[in-house]
C-alpha cells in the first residue's frame, strides 16, 4: 500500500499510463496547477499537456481513490430521506434543492414536497402558487419554477420518465451539468461524474490546485479530474461519497484531516494549511440598496402583489415594495402603479437582508388607504392571519411578522 501512495504522489514517468488527446480545452493554464505533480508528468506527458490536454490519472491511483472513498462513505454515509428510494423523481427533486443549499435545510423541504407532490404528473399538474408555496424559505425560487417546468416537459417529451441519459437531462430546464450527472449517476448508475462546491474543493485540496477554481480552465480540470475518478460499478454513491466528504470532513474553514480517508495522498494536507484551498475569483463586494416595504391596509386587511416573474424573487408574492432610495417617492410610485392613495406612513421598523449580490436595507412603513381605486389585478386584500397559500421570500415573511407584532 505504501508503494501505491508513493506512487500517487511521485513525479515520475510511470503515473501517467495513458495521455487521452482531447481537442478542447485552454492551452497551459490548468497544468500550471499542482495537479500535474499528483498525476505525475512524464516529458511525452508534459508535453501533450502544455497542448491543452486534461493530465491522465494513473490507474492504480484512481482504483485507490475510489476503493478508499467508497469505503468511507459505507461507513459514514448520512441516512438522508432522497437515498435509498431509487425513485428518479425524488433524485430530481433533491438535486434541485441542493443546488446552493446545505443538506440540513433541504431535508423538511424535501419530505414536506414529495408528501405533497408525490410524484412527477402531481408536480406537473400543480398550481406555480402551490409549488412556490413549498419551496417558501429555501431561496433561489428561480429552481422551484425550473423544477415545475422540468416536471412538465417529461410529462409532454419524455412519456413520464424522467430521462436517464446526461444529453436528455440536459434538455431539461434548470438541470446543468453538474445537475444532469448527478442525476444521471444516483438515480440510473450510470458513471457520469458532478463536481459542485463541496466536489470541486475536495478535488482542490487533494490535488493541491492553487488556482482559482472558478477559472474555466480550472473548472475543465477538475471536471477532467472527476471523470476520470468516477467508480465505474457505484458512481452515484461514489459522487454522494465526494459531496459527503466536502461537507462533513473537508468543510470549507477547518478541514478535519485526522478523519479524512484520503489524507494520506492529499497534497493540501501535506502543506499543512489545507484551509487556505480552494483559490476563488475574488466576488465584487454587494451592493448597498435600500427597499420601502409599503404596508397599505384598510381596516385589517392588507395589499399582497405577486413579483414579476425573472429579477430577484421572481413570482413570489408581497407586500408592495419599492425598490428604489427615494422614500418620499413612494407614494407616487403607489398611486402610479396600483392606482391607490394613502394617507401618512408610519415607518414600523428596518432591517437588512443579504443575497449573493445585494445588501438591503428594508424599510418597513405602514399606511392606510384613503381612496381605493385598485387597478385591475395587481394584489389582493388579506387579513395578516390568512395569507398561508401566498409564498413569500424571506424578508417579506419578516415584514408580515413585524406587522403582526406591532397592530
Ligand atoms: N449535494 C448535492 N447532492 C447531494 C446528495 N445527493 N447528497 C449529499 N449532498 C448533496
Amino acid at each position: 500500500n505504501s508503494f501505491i501512495l508513493c506512487a500517487c504522489l511521485s513525479e515520475t514517468p510511470v503515473m501517467v499510463d495513458k495521455i487521452t488527446e482531447q481537442p478542447t480545452g485552454s492551452p497551459a493554464r490548468a497544468y500550471r496547477t499542482h495537479a500535474g505533480r499528483l498525476i505525475g508528468p512524464s516529458s511525452a506527458g508534459a508535453a501533450k499537456r502544455r497542448d491543452g490536454s486534461p493530465p491522465s490519472l494513473n490507474a492504480v491511483c484512481v482504483r485507490w481513490f475510489r476503493r478508499t472513498l467508497l469505503h468511507w462513505y459505507d461507513r459514514h454515509r448520512r441516512d438522508l430521506p432522497w437515498r435509498g428510494s431509487g425513485d428518479p423523481y425524488h433524485v430530481l427533486v433533491s438535486e434541485a434543492m441542493l443546488q446552493q443549499t446545505q443538506v440540513g435545510t433541504v431535508i423538511g423541504y424535501f419530505s414536506r414536497f414529495i408528501e405533497a407532490l408525490a410524484t412527477v404528473a402531481a408536480l406537473a399538474a400543480a398550481e406555480e402558487k402551490q409549488v412556490l408555496r413549498l419551496w417558501q424559505g429555501l431561496g433561489y425560487y428561480r429552481r422551484a419554477r425550473h423544477l415545475h417546468a422540468a416536471a412538465k416537459m417529461i410529462i409532454h417529451d419524455f412519456d413520464g420518465r424522467v430521462p436517464d441519459s446526461r444529453q436528455q437531462l440536459l434538455e431539461l430546464p434548470g438541470v446543468g451539468r453538474y445537475s444532469a450527472g448527478a442525476i444521471a449517476s444516483i438515480a440510473f448508475g450510470k458513471a457520469e461524474s458532478a463536481v459542485d462546491g463541496n466536489v470541486a474543493r475536495v478535488l482542490a485540496r487533494f490535488a493541491l490546485i492553487d488556482e482559482p477554481i472558478d477559472d474555466p480552465a480550472v473548472r475543465r480540470l477538475l471536471w477532467s479530474l472527476a471523470d476520470q475518478l468516477v467508480s465505474r460499478m457505484r458512481p452515484g454513491d461514489f459522487n454522494q461519497a465526494l459531496m459527503e466528504l466536502g461537507a462533513l470532513v473537508c468543510t470549507p474553514a477547518s478541514p478535519n484531516c485526522p478523519l479524512c480517508p484520503l489524507r494520506t495522498s492529499c497534497r493540501a494536507a501535506a502543506t499543512g494549511r489545507p484551509g487556505q484551498l480552494p483559490i476563488r475569483v475574488p466576488r465584487r463586494a454587494p451592493v448597498e440598496v435600500t427597499h420601502h416595504v409599503v404596508a397599505v391596509h384598510h381596516n385589517d386587511r392588507y395589499l399582497f402583489e405577486q413579483r414579476p416573474d425573472n429579477g430577484l424573487w421572481p413570482s413570489m408574492w408581497q407586500l408592495p415594495t419599492a425598490e428604489h432610495d427615494a422614500a418620499k417617492k413612494s407614494n407616487a410610485w403607489l398611486a402610479d402603479r396600483l392606482g391607490l392613495r394613502i394617507g401618512r406612513r408610519r415607518q414600523i421598523d428596518t432591517f437588512t437582508h443579504q443575497t449573493t449580490h445585494r445588501t438591503i436595507t428594508f424599510v418597513l412603513w405602514q399606511a392606510a388607504v384613503t381612496a381605493d381605486r385598485l387597478h385591475r389585478g395587481v394584489g389582493t386584500w388579506r387579513c395578516l392571519d390568512a395569507i398561508d397559500d401566498l409564498p413569500l421570500a424571506n424578508p417579506q415573511r419578516r415584514a408580515v411578522k413585524l406587522l403582526r407584532s406591532r397592530s
